[in-house]
Parts: structure tokens; sequence; C-alpha cells
């Protein structure tokens, strides 16, 4: 474990703490709360690792005070979260559930008078089930309800939330959600799944446009980047490591920064219509960069049914989520960006970094968690390389505050800064979280 005081960060450096609603929130009936594509995918036997939901969560719904006083006393300058669709509209459409947008309004409150910036994240993955019903991201009205969605969240918060982010990571939404089935919905549509980028992305441009007409404060999308490293010396697995790159890094934000889709299998199959590309490449204030690991790749057997293969990457330390730990994958990732998009890229903020291992507390009831200091500090060093590379890096937010409910691995992976037991809803800081409370709150540079 270093001890090394990690680098200056420029003065104005947001530094912040994310979650998502269906992860921590639970209650997942109260006030008026509707079905999400999670609560049925949770509900369904099988599906998650530990046969858990995220019915209780980490009851944060129950305990935002003491939730917002851990960020206080971290001294972080923002907080990540997201807002439940189906909170806010039970049904997917209509007018708004005051009683689910009460309980945001409360929040951001609270965070304001904690010195914590609300960043609002409007879709972290818990589409409303009656929207799913009738065809969900494969239905282009998807895109027009979440519109809707938006304008109503920012009519209610748009005068305090500081940043506001529109989808968290639409590759994950369609390739788990939508191509293997891994995620809600749980559909293996594989490159049929095309449709649901189209309309994610139809749906972030028309969010952008309600939301300018709320709120002046700044507009993001975040999106996930992994790296691509070749695995093997042919040219069909060069070719492979490009078609892989094309899906994962540049499907989503090739077309968001004016460039267009890229060539990626079922992108010419119809969904795109006549206007769509400019709805898409509506002006973006800040990127959102979500970075855990880069990805090997070679070329697929004959008989696969993707144009690729993803190999393990040897030789680094490995999270328990068995993800490589490459710190300088991020410095790459950073001035990667930058180097395609040039002078069409937004400044960037980090929106999600951060590692799951198997915290417990010792005899003495600590959590001690080494390993997430040595990854979190390697990751920040990275970010200040990239900040010195001239890439204009604006925050880093780590993944997450609490541990919480992981999607599929149910309660079995933790990422937070805060250990949670989820038998009894009980925080114990970790010992990263008074490494990561002294790093944020070193003096900053003088601009
Ligand atoms: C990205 C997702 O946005 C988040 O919900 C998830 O928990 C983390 N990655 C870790 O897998």
């Amino acid at each position: 474990m270093t001890t090394e005081p990690l680098p200056e960060f420029p003065a104005g450096f947001r530094w912040g703490v994310a979650t998502s609603a269906y992860q921590i929130e639970g209650a997942t009936t109260a006030a008026g709360r509707g079905p999400s594509i999670w609560d049925t995918f949770a509900h369904t036997p099988g599906l998650v690792a530990d046969g858990s939901t995220g019915d209780v969560a980490c009851d944060h719904w129950h305990r935002p005070g003491e939730d917002v006083a851990l960020m206080a006393g971290l001294g972080v300058s923002a907080y990540r979260f997201s807002v439940a669709w189906p909170r806010v509209q039970p049904g997917g459409t209509g007018p708004a559930n005051a009683a689910g947008l009460d309980f945001y309004d409360r929040l951001v409150d609270n965070l304001a008078a904690a010195g914590v910036d609300p960043v609002a994240t409007l879709y972290h993955w818990d589409l409303p089930q009656p929207l799913e019903d009738a065809g969900g991201w494969l239905n282009r009205d998807t895109a027009a309800r979440f519109a809707e969605y938006a304008d109503l969240v920012a009519a209610r918060l748009g005068d305090r939330v500081k940043l506001w982010i529109t989808l968290n990571e639409p590759f994950v939404q369609m390739s788990l959600g939508y191509g293997t089935g891994q995620h809600a919905p749980g559909r293996t549509l594989l490159f049929g799944a095309f449709p649901v980028a189209h309309h994610q992305l139809l749906g972030h441009g028309l969010a952008v446009a309600a939301l300018r007409a709320r709120t002046a404060s700044p507009v993001a999308i975040t999106n996930n980047y992994s790296p691509v490293r070749v695995a093997g010396g042919t040219d069909a697995d060069r070719a492979a490591a490009d078609a892989y790159d094309a899906l994962h890094n540049r499907l989503f934000t090739d077309p968001l920064l004016g460039l267009g889709y890229p060539d990626v299998p079922g992108a010419d199959a119809g969904a795109v219509r006549d206007g769509d590309l400019a709805v898409i490449a509506a002006p973006i204030d800040v990127l959102g960069v979500n970075y855990y690991n880069p990805t090997g790749v070679r070329a697929a057997d004959a008989d696969s049914p993707l144009p690729f293969d993803l190999v393990e990457l040897s030789g680094y330390p490995r999270t328990a989520f068995d993800w490589p730990v490459v710190p300088e994958g991020l410095r790459e990732l950073l001035t990667g960006l930058r180097d395609r998009y040039g002078d069409r890229l937004p400044p960037i903020q980090v929106t999600e970094s951060g590692c799951a291992y198997d915290d417990a507390p010792d005899v003495d009831g600590r959590v001690h968690d080494p390993e997430r200091i040595t990854y979190l500090d390697g990751h920040l060093r990275a970010v200040r390389a990239a900040i010195d590379d001239g890439v204009d890096v604006t925050g880093y937010f780590v993944w997450s505050l609490l541990d919480n409910w992981e999607w599929a691995e149910g309660f079995t992976k933790r990422f937070g800064l805060v250990h949670v037991d989820f038998a009894t809803g009980a925080r114990t800081p970790k010992s990263s979280y008074a490494w990561f409370r002294d790093a944020v709150t070193r003096p900053a540079r003088p601009a």
C-alpha cells in the first residue's frame, strides 16, 4: 500500500461518491412506486447469484439523513445518485407522482445543507415495467416517454441539481439487458439489440432539450469505456479488437459527438430515421466516464455468434469480481478520448471508478480494505497524469459510497467506502473512507 501523498488536483476539482436508486433504496412499494424491470428480473428465481432482490437493499429510503452525514464526514463536494423512474411515473407515463419526487426533493435540500452538490442521473436501468411490456427500449416511443419523465423531474429539482446525467452506461443496458440477458429485462437478441442503443440515444437527445428548457445547470451522459487490448497477433485478432472497440467504446460516443454511428452489426436495420442523429448530437456540457478495466479481445471461432472473443488479461492483480486492476488503462482511456474526439470532446468527469473486495469487519468491528486504497490511489494518479497530458478532467466519483445490491451478483460484491451489514443495515466506514477523506480534504493548488 503506497504511503506517498497524492499529487495535487486543480482547484475546483469535483470529488464525489456515486450510487444508484435500485441498488440502495429498497422500499420498492413505498409512496406509490411502480414495478421496474429489475423488480421483475430479481424476483425471477435463478437470475441473481444469491437469490436476493433490491426490496430492501441498503434501506437508504429510510436512512437518507445518515447517508448524507456519511458524505459530509467524507468531505466530498458532490453526490451522484439516480432518480427512480418508477417512483416518478409508476406506470411509465402520465403526471408526476408527487410523493415519489418528495424523497429526492428532501435529499437535494439535505445535500445542499451539507455542502454537497447533487448530481442526478435520470436513468440507471430501472425502466418502469409497463414500458417494458410495450417493448421497452426496443420501442421508439420509450425515447419520448423518457424525455417526458426528464421534464417532470427537472420541473421539481431543476433549481438545485448541479449536474444532470441523462443515462447511465447505455452500452450495458443494451448488451447485458437486451443482447445477452444477464441483466433486466433479460432479452437475448445479440446484435438484434441495436435499436436499444438508438432509442436510448434518441431519448437522451430529447431529454437534453427538456432539461435545457427547465434548468441552466450543465447536462451530461455517462458511458462506460474499456480500452481494448489485442490478444493475439493475427490480422483477424486485430479486426476483432477493432469490432469490439466500435461496439463498446464508439457506438454511443461517436453519434453523441456528431460523428454518426460506427460500423456495427445491426446499425443499418432501419431504426435510425432522418433527423435522429441531429437530436442525438445536441451539445452536452460534460462527458461522464465510467472505467473499471481494459478488455482483452481476439478473433472468434468460426462457429461463434459474435465477431470477437473476450479473453482474460493475465499478469494483473484482480478484484473480487475477477476484474484486472489496471490503473494506467484509465489514463490511456482519457487521453484516447481526447485524441479521438479533439475539440468535439467536452470536459470529462469520471462518474464511476471503484472495486469490489470481500471486506468484512475484524474482531474489533473495524473494516480494513487496503486493496481499495491501493486501487483508488492508482486510479487517481492516472487521472492526474491524464490532466498533465492536457485532458480536461474536472471530477472523480468513487463507486460507491456504500456496499450495495450489485445487480445479477446480488449482495455478493462489495464496492463501498462504507461497509453495510445487509441483515441490519448498519453502516461502518472502511479504512478507505478515511483515506479518501484525507485525499479529498487536502488543500487544493491555487488556481
Ligand atoms: C457500473 C454501474 O453503473 C453500477 O451500477 C455498478 O454497480 C458498477 N458498474 C459496478 O459493477
